[in-house]
C-alpha cells in the first residue's frame, strides 16, 4: 500500500515539473554548469517576483527571481551558462566551454582591456582616485601573470581602449593638476606598450574640459569614435564639474576635428562598430547615476535606479561616415545596465550586464549569458586567433574559452 501511494506521487511531481520547467539540461552539455532555458522563460509560473537591488555594483541578478512554483529557476543562480538559443549555443559555446577565474582585484571599476598582440599582453585599468599605473597581464606567462606599469608620462583613469598599429588608444577619463608639474585632462591618449611612453591626441572641446571620454572605437579611416558621460567628477577621478552636457563624438586624428555624433542618451558608454562598419552601436548606462552639483563633490559618488536607462542602441552609419541615423533601441539590460560591449567577427555583440555578458545577435535579441561572480564591466578578445575573451569588472577577471572569435585588429 505504501509503495504505490509513493509511486504516484512521484508520478505527480513528475509530471508537474515536466509541464513548467522552465530551465532544462542542455543536450551535448554539463549540467548544471551550462543550463537551457525554454521560451526564454516567458512565462513563469505562481508567484515569482524579482526583488529590485538598487544597489550600485551589486544589483539584482536574473538568477535570484525566485520561482517557488518552479524549482528547476534555482539552477540559474549557480549556472555558468545559460543558454535561451539552443541552436545558437553549439556556434557561440564550441564544445567545452570553460570559465576560469584568474584573479581577484580589489573592489574598484576596472575597464578598458585591450590586447597587444606584438606583446601578448592584455592591459587593462583601475579606476581610483590617484591610481596611475595601468594593470598588465602577461599571457605568454602559463599561468599568466598581473603587474603594474605607469606610462610617461602617466594616463590617469582611462576607462576605454583599442588597439591599432602598435599603439593602444585610450579614452581618459582623470582631471588633475598635481604637485609635479603634471596636468592630467580627460581625452585620447596613445600609448607605446614597448617604450612605456605615451602621447595626448585629444585633451579639450575648444578650451572645455571634456567629462571623461569613457570609451571608444576606432573606424576603417582612423577616425576615433568615443563617448563622453559624466562619471569622473562623481567616482573623484576629475576635480572639475562638468563643463560639458553628455555626447559622443567623432575625432579625426589627422586634422585634429573633434564633432558631436549624438546627444540623445543619458549617460553614453559602450561603443563599438559592427565588422561592416554600418551599425553602430552604443549604450546607455543612464541607471547609474551620475549626481552633478558644481559645487560639492559628492561623497557617496554614483547610485543605481533600476529604472533609469540601461538600453543598447543600434544606429546606421552612413557610408561617407558623417552621420548617425536611425536610433534604435535593440536591448534592454537583463541584469543592471549595457556597460562596454565588444561585437564578435561573426557580429554577434557581447555586451557586459551586471554579474555576466550577455550574447546578442546583430539584432539585439538574447542567445545566451555567460555568469560571472563579480561585476563585470568589459572585455576583450585575446591571443594569436582572438579565440579567448577576457572580462574585468569590479573585484575580478575572468578567462573564457568558448567558440567565439573577435575581429582582427592591426
Ligand atoms: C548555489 O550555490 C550556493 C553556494 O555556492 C549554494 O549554497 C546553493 O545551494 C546553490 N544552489 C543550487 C540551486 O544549487
Ligand atoms: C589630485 O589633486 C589633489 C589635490 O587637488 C591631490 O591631492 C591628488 O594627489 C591629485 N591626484 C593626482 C593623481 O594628480
Ligand atoms: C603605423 O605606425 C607607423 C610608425 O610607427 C607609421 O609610419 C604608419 O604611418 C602607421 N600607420 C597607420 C595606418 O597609422
Ligand atoms: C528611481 O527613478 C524613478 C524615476 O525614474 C524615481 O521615481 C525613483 O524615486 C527613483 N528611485 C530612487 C531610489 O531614487
Ligand atoms: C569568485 O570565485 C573565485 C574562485 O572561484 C574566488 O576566488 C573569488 O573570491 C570569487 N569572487 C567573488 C567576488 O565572489
Amino acid at each position: 500500500m505504501k509503495s504505490i501511494f509513493l509511486q504516484a506521487a512521484s508520478l505527480v511531481s513528475i509530471t508537474a515539473a515536466q509541464a513548467s520547467s522552465l530551465v532544462t539540461p542542455c543536450e551535448g552539455y554539463s549540467t548544471p554548469d551550462v543550463v537551457c532555458i525554454d521560451r526564454y522563460g516567458s512565462v513563469m509560473p505562481g508567484n515569482f517576483i524579482r526583488r529590485v537591488r538598487n544597489v550600485m555594483g551589486d544589483a539584482d541578478t536574473y538568477g535570484s527571481t525566485s520561482v517557488p512554483d518552479d524549482p528547476s529557476f534555482s539552477d540559474v543562480a549557480n549556472a555558468t551558462f545559460v543558454v535561451w538559443d539552443r541552436q545558437a549555443a553549439p556556434g557561440i559555446l564550441g564544445k567545452e566551454p570553460q570559465l576560469e577565474f584568474m584573479f581577484e582585484i580589489p573592489m574598484q571599476p576596472h575597464e578598458a582591456p585591450v590586447y597587444v598582440p606584438t606583446t601578448n599582453e592584455l592591459y587593462f585599468t583601475r579606476l581610483q582616485k590617484d591610481y596611475l599605473p595601468q594593470l598588465v597581464v602577461n599571457l605568454a606567462a602559463e599561468p599568466p601573470t598581473l603587474s603594474e606599469k605607469t606610462a610617461n608620462p602617466p594616463i590617469y583613469a582611462p576607462s576605454g581602449s583599442r588597439y591599432r598599429n602598435g599603439s593602444i588608444i585610450f579614452c581618459s577619463g582623470g582631471l588633475n593638476d598635481t604637485v609635479d608639474g603634471k596636468h592630467y585632462r580627460p581625452g585620447i591618449i596613445k600609448l607605446d606598450p614597448r617604450s612605456g611612453k605615451s602621447e595626448t591626441l585629444l585633451n579639450n572641446y575648444y578650451g572645455y574640459f571634456f567629462n571623461m571620454c569613457d570609451d571608444l572605437d576606432i573606424d576603417s579611416d582612423g577616425n576615433i569614435w568615443f563617448t563622453d558621460p559624466q562619471y569622473s567628477w562623481p567616482d573623484q577621478t576629475s576635480i572639475v564639474a562638468p563643463q560639458l552636457g553628455t555626447a559622443s563624438y567623432k575625432f579625426n586624428p589627422e586634422t585634429g576635428v573633434v564633432q558631436i555624433v549624438e546627444d540623445t542618451l543619458v549617460q553614453p558608454n559602450g561603443i563599438n562598430f559592427s565588422p561592416d562598419e554600418k551599425t553602430l552601436y552604443l549604450s546607455d548606462t543612464g541607471s547609474a547615476i551620475a549626481i552633478i552639483d558644481e559645487n560639492v563633490q559628492p561623497v557617496i559618488p554614483l547610485f543605481y535606479n533600476s529604472t533609469g536607462k540601461r538600453t543598447l542602441y543600434a544606429f546606421d552609419v552612413t557610408p561617407d561616415k558623417r552621420t548617425l541615423l536611425n536610433k534604435r533601441p535593440i536591448y534592454h539590460a537583463l541584469e543592471y545596465a549595457v556597460d562596454g560591449l565588444k561585437v564578435a567577427e561573426n557580429g554577434m555583440v557581447i555586451t557586459a550586464t551586471g554579474r555576466g555578458v550577455d550574447v546578442l545577435d546583430k539584432y539585439g535579441v538574447p542567445l545566451l549569458r555567460v555568469q560571472t561572480n563579480f561585476t563585470a564591466m568589459n572585455m576583450q578578445w585575446v591571443g594569436p586567433n582572438y579565440d579567448e575573451l577576457w572580462i574585468v569588472g569590479i573585484g575580478g577577471v575572468a578567462r573564457l574559452k568558448w567558440g567565439l572569435t573577435g575581429p582582427r585588429v592591426h
